[in-house]
């Protein structure tokens, strides 16, 4: 039997599906968003070169490609279904944007990376997936392919200190009052799976996603905000700061 390939109209709405569910996990999305993108131009500038650490369907990748034509994305990623749904619903757009399956806690992660070296890497609410030693090594391998000057711009949930018990239970009391607050839209993490597992246009993705991810990234032992300047550090980032935060919702930046 032959295998239906992803529709470019069922990618991108997939891609749309994924957008009202992260929206729902992450409310500040596009303000997250917005300040990344005025970092980098600021930063580095519109031609820059960038990579997207875990970068799902490509979300942040379009945004950079949009508001910066003369910029270049090379999108990495570890799940066979975002990334086929990401490459079939959004291409290459105009041979500016590389998609690259990579697992980021390999050491070999950078051998299919295109020569030369970045001006920046970003990444969406995707390095809580790795463990203290698996960022550790990623930095490292990061700082290698990053050019003197570049930046690292991290957007995601980034823990308090672990003495920090008061302001921790303070900040989920306050983000589960706004998101009541705010009518969620979009459905739920857990529901979006459900159903892009069931496409009968992406079985063999869906087979090695099974595969790749056989159990769930909660509960994954992850640094906390002032792990990951110590890890940057030790890497060879001399320079890192909060750039941006809500809660444990932040964005850290760190120049090479
Ligand atoms: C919550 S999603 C965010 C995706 C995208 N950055 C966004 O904001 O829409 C987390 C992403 O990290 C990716 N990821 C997690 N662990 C990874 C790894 N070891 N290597 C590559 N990608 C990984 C997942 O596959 C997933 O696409």
């Amino acid at each position: 039997m032959t295998r239906r390939r992803l529709s470019v109209s069922r990618a991108r709405s997939w891609r749309q599906r994924w957008e009202l569910q992260q929206s729902r996990l992450v409310p500040s999305r596009e303000v997250r968003f917005d300040w990344i993108l005025a970092t980098l131009e600021t930063a580095v500038g519109r031609r820059c070169r960038a990579l997207d650490l875990g970068c799902g369907t490509g979300a942040l990748a379009e945004r950079i490609l949009r508001r910066f034509p003369a910029a270049r994305v090379v999108a990495i990623d570890h799940d066979p279904v975002l990334l086929a749904v990401g490459e079939r619903g959004l291409g290459d757009v105009g041979g500016r944007l590389t998609w690259l399956d990579a697992d980021l806690r390999s050491p070999t992660w950078t051998r299919g990376l295109p020569t030369g070296r970045f001006d920046a890497a970003v990444s969406s609410t995707a390095l809580h997936w790795l463990t203290p030693g698996e960022v550790g090594a990623l930095y490292r391998s990061l700082a290698r392919r990053l050019r003197p000057g570049g930046i690292f711009l991290d957007a995601d949930f980034l823990e308090f200190d672990a003495a920090s018990r008061r302001l921790r239970r303070i900040a989920s009391r306050l983000g589960r009052a706004r998101r009541r607050a705010r009518p969620a839209v979009g459905e739920s993490w857990d529901a979006f799976w459900a159903a892009i597992l069931r496409d009968p246009e992406l079985t063999e993705e869906v087979a090695l996603h099974r595969d790749r991810y056989p159990h769930a990234h909660s509960g994954t032992p992850t640094p906390d905000l002032e792990g990951h300047r110590r890890l940057l550090r030790r890497a060879g980032f001399w320079e890192t700061e909060l750039f941006w935060s809500e809660g444990r919702s932040r964005i850290l930046a760190a120049v090479r």
